[in-house]
């Protein structure tokens, strides 16, 4: 089993603004470990000033690739050579691949949602309506994976309602069979729109350090018990959004399974090994 960091060492890592979180190089390294690979995941956090240097960086310094995260997962796309076309159509990327010094985006977050919600939940997303919080590059490739699955309306909810309409405008001509609707975040429409939800999904970054006290719906009345409710942050593991969730009476999944499962991809895609989803899972929740 190699353990050892040497010479042909492969470089692979994350790249975000607050990271110190992350469980992203617990994940990589227990999978690099377990398949005596030579490659170590390192965490890079870094400022958005430093945004096209770093990215340029990857080739200079021949990383094999790196994950992309909070803010940066659209703001990246311009700096590549080349996008896989849903990575293209979705706006954002989680995962770049150098192949050569030829940078490639990809976004693993839409297979990494589907197998949460599908494996996990066994949540039918067909003919579902959904409500989503948030409009940002995690949103993009939520909402692209539920308009896949053949969703029948999703409503989003932003505080730049610009953003939340740039989606729509993105998105619709593609999927004709599903509505979308946006809205800004303080809207009385919530009440309504969540009493016919089936999905409540927070893809904001109210409830992660250092708004551990912030939730996308303070009006915790507003949750039931029909209600599958999804906060895509899972540090903490149960975010105020979730525990209020939770008390209504309704299921809550956090973001661990799902970043559990586009580790996965990308990992495939960095090393071509795809190791089994639930053992790493299971891995990851004895050991975080
Ligand atoms: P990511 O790549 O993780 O999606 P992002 O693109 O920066 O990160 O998106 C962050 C999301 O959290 C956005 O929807 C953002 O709202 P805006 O589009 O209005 O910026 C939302 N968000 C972050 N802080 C927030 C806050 N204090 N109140 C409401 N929404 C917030």
């Amino acid at each position: 089993m190699k353990k050892e960091i040497n010479g042909k060492t492969k470089i692979i890592g994350v790249i975000g603004k607050n990271i110190e979180n992350s469980l992203s190089p617990l994940i990589h390294n227990q999978m690099i470990f377990k398949h005596s690979l030579n490659f170590c995941y390192l965490p890079f956090q870094v400022a958005e000033t430093d945004l096209n240097k770093v990215i340029q960086g990857i080739k200079a310094l021949n990383i094999r690739g790196v994950n992309i995260t909070f803010p940066y997962k659209e703001k990246v796309v311009k700096f590549l050579d080349e996008v896989e076309e849903s990575a293209r159509r979705i706006g954002a990327v989680n995962t770049i691949v150098n192949n050569k010094g030829i940078l490639t985006g990809y976004n693993t977050d839409v297979i990494g949602f589907k197998r949460s919600l599908q494996e996990d939940e066994e949540f039918v997303i067909k003919k579902k309506k959904a409500v989503i919080f948030g409009a940002g590059g995690a949103a993009r490739g939520i909402i692209f994976a539920l308009l896949e699955e053949e969703i029948e309306e999703i409503c989003i909810f932003n505080r730049t309602l610009e953003k939340a309409k740039k989606i729509k405008q993105d998105f619709s001509p593609f999927f004709p069979e599903s509505s979308i609707d946006v809205f800004p975040l303080e809207e009385e429409n919530l009440k309504n729109k969540i009493e016919r939800a089936h999905l409540l999904v927070n893809t904001t970054s109210l409830g992660m350090p250092p708004q551990i006290d912030n939730t996308p719906l303070p009006d915790e009345k507003l949750f039931h018990p029909n209600l599958l409710v999804y906060d895509l942050i899972y540090h903490p593991a149960k975010t105020l959004f979730l525990r209020q969730a939770e008390k209504s009476g309704a299921k809550i999944i956090n973001g661990l399974p799902m970043l559990v499962y586009q580790g996965i991809e990308s990992f495939y895609l960095w090393t071509g090994l795809k190791p089994e989803g639930k053992e790493v899972l299971e891995i990851i929740k004895r050991i975080a």
